[in-house]
């Protein structure tokens, strides 16, 4: 069963028809059909221009353009339309606004001007989901529904009163009592012991450090306001559509809101993926989200949007050369995407998003753009089999938001360079260059199907976190500055690694974060097990971060080498769990030593060439190169390239730029 009642894979994007004649139309849809768009998404900003006045619809233009696509066999991702609140409702509830830490209220005038909590925008938000519910119910354009648009990008929190107030309930139906919450705040710091709930605020602008208990739950506060938004139109078009599916375009490997609890709101995962033509890392960090949104639902997902070419919201925006749109595009495919998707179908010649690429660009069809949109829409199409296959991954990367927003609170900590999403990718890019398929998981999930779970920070880790850590049976990696504090930013008795102690089989007796610029020789040293270093390198540098460790019954794999920690460990094994209490510039000592020990080989069970990328989905291997030099890559069995329909065997040269989905 596919995402949708779409057969094969979703290709289309984004479509303003509300911004052309209706001439245009014609021409857009005879163009989408010649490319081969078989969806777009419509409707997305258009609130003003479906609700003219306070329950006065106009749906007339809508309505011509679903009935328009449908004719041209393009299906409808239709959105909600609630992503910019009107003028009028703006107007007449100025509160709808969103207002800053510092108390500016933020004037209309740009998009996603809303207040989570303003009641009257949810209640306009729910009116406009009915009324469009009810209207479409039976359009046959209708393949799923779009609630808002990126939730959290321009208004992740709002800390005006009516959200202290929503703040204040939150917390009340959280601690209960107001001991409750002094406990947990560890209010008697500072001298801010509450007496009344009404004293309670957002951590508005402070003259100092706000309290960092406070901060914790105003993260998890601001990420539950925003779903009780997209919850509260949920529940209108489950009502109304209860067979069309629901989703929201998520923002890749976003810190504000947790999207383990989001994906659980919908029924399945999108998301909105801009990598920078111009970042060499683009391709893992892609790699990175993209695995993270299969991982949400464990199960295929959609690419939303992305850029044809240069996006208009960078300082410098560097369009893709040639063959990037396919390769990158390719790379969701091969990482559990079920389509490819953009923003936008045709190129805007007004506002801010003008210079923003296209599917379509302004110098319409004559054009290079246009070409290889036209290419793609082939491609897309010789892949059609590929939907709905799944990936299995034996390597897990643990991410908890709560310990992730912990670990990036403002001015308290030792250090504030450890920042999770560089943590996550110092050990997924050796994962990745080796085509080792991996999930992300979060740290209660069943972890019992994996070889190998690394978790490179768990600052934030409750009791049953560690019990269920205790409880896998195969590689445990961790970071370091793990097991800190527990769910209400509290240190553990006893200090780190807290509920982990037992676990790692030491102590951490004091942090000792590396100033910047310098670093830290740290040298292997042979494991008593083995009677020869388990690290297959001698020497280490570590950086940014050292901690010194007290080992009860986990013996050294390395230990620092001159400096304040000399002699003292930094890699630590315990059984089968390995903790490093530094960073470590390059993990792959640590990272071979572990995958061999578990058996875990890349997908295609040889080296892979530098720059080439390598994922199965189901009986598919992509083998995409990033790289500028034409790869030879061995092949793991015969078989046909879906691309081209050509034989291979061996092993196959790939051009730069260019890729290769082998059926075998
Ligand atoms: C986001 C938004 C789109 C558009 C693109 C531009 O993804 O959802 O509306 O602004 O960015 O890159």
């Amino acid at each position: 069963m596919g995402l949708t009642r779409v057969p094969g894979l979703l290709f289309g994007g984004d479509y303003n028809p509300e911004q052309w004649s209706e001439q245009v139309w014609d021409q857009d849809v005879r163009l989408m059909a010649e490319a081969g768009v078989n969806v777009v998404t419509v409707a997305v900003f258009s609130w003003s221009r479906l609700e003219t006045a306070p329950g006065v619809f106009d749906f007339g233009w809508l309505d011509r353009i679903l009935d328009l696509l449908h004719a041209h066999g393009i299906a409808v991702d239709l959105a909600t339309a609630t992503a910019t609140p009107p003028p009028w409702l703006v107007r007449q509830h100025p509160d709808v606004q969103p207002v800053d830490a510092a108390g500016t209220r933020l004037e209309f005038g740009s998009r996603q001007g809303y207040c989570p909590s303003s009641p009257a925008f949810r209640q306009g938000t729910v009116r406009l989901a009915r009324a469009m519910a009810e209207r479409y119910r039976d359009h046959p354009a209708l393949v799923m529904w779009h609630i808002g648009n990126e939730y959290g990008d321009h208004t992740v929190e709002c800390f005006c009163e009516e959200s202290a107030r929503d703040f204040r309930r939150w917390l009340e139906a959280r601690y209960g009592t107001l001991d409750g919450l002094n406990s947990a705040w560890g209010t008697s710091c500072w001298g801010q012991h509450y007496t009344d709930w009404t004293q309670l605020a957002p951590p508005r602008k402070a003259p100092g450090p706000v309290n960092p208990a406070q901060v914790l739950d105003w993260r998890r506060f601001s990420s539950d306001a925003l779903l009780a938004c997209f919850e509260a139109e949920r529940e209108v078009l489950k009502e109304v559509t209860p067979d069309i599916p629901v989703t929201t375009n998520f923002m890749s490997v976003l810190h504000h809101l947790d999207y383990w609890k989001w994906a659980a709101a919908e029924d399945f995962v999108s998301d909105d993926a801009y990598p920078d033509p111009a970042d060499p890392q683009a391709p893992v960090k892609a790699a990175l989200s993209y695995d993270l949104m299969r991982s949400l639902k464990r199960r295929p997902w959609l690419l939303l949007e992305s850029a044809p070419s240069a996006v208009s919201w960078r300082a410098v925006n560097v369009p893709k050369e040639p063959g990037v749109m396919r390769l990158h595009s390719l790379q969701a495919l091969a990482h559990g995407s079920d389509g490819v998707m953009f923003f936008q179908w045709r190129q805007a010649r007004y506002g801010p998003e003008k210079f923003h690429s296209a599917m379509l660009p302004h110098g319409g069809t004559d054009t290079r753009q246009w070409r290889e949109t036209l290419a793609l829409g082939a491609d897309v199409r010789r892949l059609a089999e590929v939907a709905g296959s799944t990936t299995r991954a034996e390597v897990a990367l643990l991410l908890d938001w709560e310990s992730w927003w912990g670990l990036e609170a403002p001015e308290s900590l030792p250090s504030d360079r450890l920042r999770l999403h560089s943590l996550l990718l110092s050990w997924y890019a050796p994962l990745h260059g080796r085509g080792i398929a991996v999930d992300l998981a979060p740290p209660d999930r069943d972890l019992s199907g994996y070889q190998v779970v690394i978790a490179p920070n768990l600052y934030l880790c409750t009791a049953e976190q560690a019990a269920n850590l205790a409880a896998f049976p195969g590689r445990l990696v961790v970071g370091p500055f793990s097991g800190v504090v527990d769910a209400a930013d509290q240190v553990h008795d006893g200090g780190a690694p807290g509920p982990l102690r037992e676990l790692l089989g030491l102590r951490v007796e004091e942090f000792w974060p590396i100033p910047d610029g310098r670093t830290q020789e740290v040298s292997a040293e042979a494991d008593p097990a083995r009677g020869a270093p388990a690290l297959n390198t001698v020497r280490l540098t570590a950086r940014t971060w050292s901690e010194w460790l007290e080992l009860d019954d986990a013996h050294a794999l390395a230990r620092y080498r001159g400096g304040p920690l000399d002699g003292r460990p930094a890699v630590t094994r315990r059984g089968t769990v390995t903790y490093l209490g530094c960073l470590l510039d390059d993990l792959t000592p640590v990272l071979d030593e572990v995958l061999d020990t578990a058996g875990v080989t890349g997908v295609t069970g040889a080296e892979l060439p530098p720059g080439v990328e390598a994922c199965r989905r189901g009986d598919h291997l992509f083998l995409l190169n990033h790289g500028a030099a034409a790869a030879t890559v061995p092949l793991p069995a015969s078989g046909t390239d879906l691309l081209t329909g050509r034989p291979l065997h061996g092993s196959v040269v790939i051009a730069p730029r260019d890729a290769v989905v082998l059926k075998y």
